[in-house]
């Protein structure tokens, strides 16, 4: 009701200014890097396992593709990500030293249980659980589990899910790494330093709600866009536009930057717009490079750059900076812009925001 909302016109609006505590709370007592944060048979477990198979659906997914990106370039460990709903039907070639990964708010989606219990009965016994409830079907199933502390989350667009699954997955990386003598204890301390440094980057990027409104207003009017990112900012990019599809109702699409070439290129015109997340990182003279791509085509480009990806603003060019530049962790950081975004496009059209049409909060039946 009004009152547990406060100040707050939705409950998604709440969940997204929730993020600083979400984080704290999901990260709290994390001081030191120690496979027991997933569960006391983590240690063997993380021993023997070589490689890791996430499965998830929607948000969720998305966090699972960007934690590719971290375990594979911090754990050096083969990680395959699927759709769970495809998954759980396909004909796939099993590996019994993979760790099993879902990944879920509820715990309770069917095809994510379901392609759990088909990875067990294709025989990889280990199995790992990312999850907001501790009560639920899918940490129970799992043999290990670390919970996230989003609390409940009502809206049924997921944010304060994602960015705290994020947390947890980037955490596993971490420990992976660990396991496997890769980590140093200077590259620990500096990791867990920037992870307890989340909540208040997060409340920093909330500030920038004033600048995002103004572009809402322009968006409120399309009934397309594009969205584009590079390397682990492609999954960010993906759930940006799934966020301003499944509330505002606008046709969006998420590229990987490089790709704009062949195919995306061709629908830019000036009614397109392009959100491009833009974090100095080592693709980032690529990604700009894209960006005269979209510009020569007529196309009206929004960035979200952070402190040290020296874009400016020009005609067709609008630029909001995040206010810090956060390495490895800019993923979780880069979700925040592009929550509000959605939201406030959303509000811009009227729809149903924490109710949107035609889809469930848990998806518990196939
Ligand atoms: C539904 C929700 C999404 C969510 C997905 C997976 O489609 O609307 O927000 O990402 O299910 O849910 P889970 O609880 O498994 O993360």
């Amino acid at each position: 009701g009004a009152a547990e909302l406060g100040p707050y016109r939705h409950y998604m609006q709440k969940e997204i200014f929730e993020q600083p505590r979400a984080l704290g709370d999901t990260l709290e007592g994390v001081t030191a890097i120690m496979p027991e944060l997933f569960g006391d048979k983590a240690f063997g477990v993380f021993k023997q396992i070589d490689n890791v198979l996430i499965l998830a659906c929607g948000t969720s997914y998305y966090a699972g593709m960007t934690a590719k990106y971290w375990i594979e370039s911090i754990a050096k460990i083969p990680v395959n990500v699927e759709i769970a709903s495809e998954y759980r039907y396909r004909d796939s070639v099993p590996n019994p030293s993979s760790l099993v990964v879902t990944i879920s708010q509820s715990g309770e989606t069917a095809d994510t249980l379901a392609a759990l219990k088909h990875a067990r009965s294709l025989g990889m016994p280990h199995s790992l659980t990312i999850c907001n409830v501790s009560t639920s079907a899918m940490v129970r199933e799992c043999e290990l589990a670390y919970i996230t502390r989003a609390g409940v989350e009502v809206g049924v667009a997921s944010t304060k899910a994602f960015t705290t699954q994020l947390a947890a997955l980037f955490l596993l990386a971490l420990t992976l790494a660990q396991s496997k003598g890769r980590l140093s204890d200077e590259q620990e301390a500096e990791h867990i330093k920037a992870l307890r440094h989340l909540p208040v980057a997060i409340s920093a990027v909330l500030a920038l709600e004033p600048q995002i409104i103004a572009w809402s207003e322009e968006f409120a009017r399309k009934e397309n866009a594009l969205f584009l990112g590079r390397g682990m900012h492609y999954p960010i990019a993906l759930e940006g536009a799934l966020k301003l599809k499944e509330i505002s109702y606008i046709h969006a699409e998420a590229y990987p930057a490089g790709e704009l070439k062949h195919g995306p290129l061709a629908l830019v015109t000036k009614e397109m717009p392009v959100v491009t997340v833009a974090p100095k990182d080592g693709l980032i003279e690529k990604l700009k490079s894209n960006m005269q791509e979209v510009r020569a085509r007529g196309g009206e480009l929004y960035v979200f750059a952070d402190a040290d990806s020296r874009i400016t603003p020009s005609e067709g060019v609008h630029v909001i900076r995040l206010p810090e530049h956060y390495g490895m962790l800019s993923p979780i950081l880069h979700t925040v812009p592009l929550q509000l975004l959605a939201y406030h496009t959303a509000l811009a059209r009227g729809t149903d925001v924490d109710k949107p049409r035609n889809l469930a909060k848990s998806v518990t039946v196939e």
